[in-house]
């Protein structure tokens, strides 16, 4: 069981009840996100990948010295144990306060992915399904925010390696413990700051590519080094994109992210010139310049896909949580599972 209707009148007990049959509460009435469907099941691992910057536009003095990679892979385990949290607590509040859920809903809501599951059996390095980088939405949510559909593509055979890019997300965890709080987005960061975040997004893509090979070797996973997919959603879309210019990826797919820098050039210099497909809300094509210029100069194949009855929010994990607790400001009126399932399929059609 996947959804349970009285979620909201169970979270309202939850308070009332305090502590102890809070546990027990969430024990019972704890909410898993829609299963991926493929053949395998799905492991996540996370490493710290060090790089030291300092242009970074949202790091303290500028300077950051390490990004975070969130890794989803295909393993044969079977899950041993009941469906895990899969929020960072810092996040699932960040999301509560920000958006009105109900304090403790999304810390509640759980996933089958398992931590550290070993990787299939194969040859380091080798895979007969491509990797796919990821990048997440400016300011957030971050990777693991958008697990219904990374999974996905995980049980389907592909590994996602997910960049966090510290103090661009409200909060990320790096896997020695140590927690980043960054509030950039929500305070300061005007329209003209967003280009220098978005410059170090490729940059964090763009040393995650060179440093695959080593990587894979210290995960000691059958990891395809050689076949690269891009993808990201929101400002990690146009990241994905702007990754393309580096001969190592081959196909790319933004979700819904306006195009910065050498992708927004508006001259012949943003051909990426390899597939891309541009996926959004129905009136992002109209609604954003960046959008109808892009195409103009690309040589290699193209396609948009809009889909009505969505909004930005309708493009992570967010379409799933809007269902359990409906907030008009916080999607569409597209039907949550029919987006799910949109998104699955047309992401894993394209890869
Ligand atoms: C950091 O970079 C931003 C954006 O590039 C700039 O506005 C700011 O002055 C820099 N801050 C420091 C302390 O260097
Ligand atoms: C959350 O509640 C505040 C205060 O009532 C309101 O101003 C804001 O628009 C709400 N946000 C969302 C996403 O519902
Ligand atoms: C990567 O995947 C492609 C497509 O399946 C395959 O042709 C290629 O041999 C793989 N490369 C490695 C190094 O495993
Ligand atoms: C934890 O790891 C991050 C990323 O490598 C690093 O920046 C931080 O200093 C580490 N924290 C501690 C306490 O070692
Ligand atoms: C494209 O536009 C950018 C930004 O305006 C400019 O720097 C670049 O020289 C132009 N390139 C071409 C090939 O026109
Ligand atoms: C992009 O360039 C085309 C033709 O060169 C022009 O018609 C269009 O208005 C430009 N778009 C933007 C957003 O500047
Ligand atoms: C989809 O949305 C667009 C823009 O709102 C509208 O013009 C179009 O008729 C809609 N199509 C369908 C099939 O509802
Ligand atoms: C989504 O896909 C599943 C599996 O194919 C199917 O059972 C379900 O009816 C679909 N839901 C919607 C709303 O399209």
């Amino acid at each position: 069981m996947i959804i349970n209707p009285n979620a909201r009148s169970v979270m309202h007990c939850l308070t009332v009840f305090g502590l102890v049959s809070l546990q027990f509460l969430i024990l019972v009435e704890a909410i898993s996100i829609p299963p991926p469907t493929g053949p395998y099941h799905v492991g996540k691992t996370r490493r710290a990948i060090h790089h030291y910057y300092d242009h970074d536009p949202l790091a303290p003095n500028n300077i950051s010295t390490a990004f975070l990679a969130t890794i989803f892979y295909p393993t044969d385990q079977k899950p041993k144990a009941p469906p895990q949290p899969y929020l960072w607590n810092g996040i699932a509040e960040y999301y509560e306060n920000r958006w009105n859920y109900t304090k403790g809903f999304l810390q509640s809501l759980t996933s089958i992915v398992q931590y550290d599951a070993p990787f299939l059996e194969g040859s380091v390095g080798q895979s007969p399904f491509p990797t796919i980088i990821f990048g997440p939405g400016g300011g957030g949510p971050p990777v693991d925010g958008n697990t219904i559909l990374l999974s996905e593509l995980a049980s389907h055979g592909y590994t996602i390696i997910g960049v966090d890019h510290p103090w661009d997300q409200p909060y990320i965890q790096f896997p020695n413990g140590t927690a980043v709080v960054g509030t950039a987005w929500d305070t300061w960061l005007t329209l003209a700051q967003v280009t220098p975040v978005y410059e170090a997004r490729v940059i964090d893509n763009t040393v995650l590519l060179e440093t695959l090979p080593q990587l894979v070797e210290d995960l000691n996973a059958p990891i395809n080094t050689s076949l690269i997919g891009s993808l990201g959603f929101s400002l990690g879309g146009a990241a994905a994109i702007g990754t393309m210019y580096d001969e190592k990826i081959v196909s790319g797919l933004n979700m819904d992210g306006s195009f910065w820098g050498r992708t927004a050039a508006n001259n012949s210099s943003s051909d990426v010139k390899k597939p891309v497909l541009l996926f959004g809300h129905e009136l992002h094509l109209g609604g954003d310049p960046s959008w109808a210029s892009f195409p103009l100069w690309q040589t290699g194949s193209f396609r948009y896909l809009l889909v009505n009855g969505t909004t930005e929010l309708d493009f992570f994990d967010n379409t799933f949580w809007r269902l359990l607790e409906p907030n008009s400001q916080l999607g569409g009126t597209v039907d949550p599972y029919r987006m799910i399932n949109i998104t699955n399929a047309y992401v894993k059609a394209f890869f």
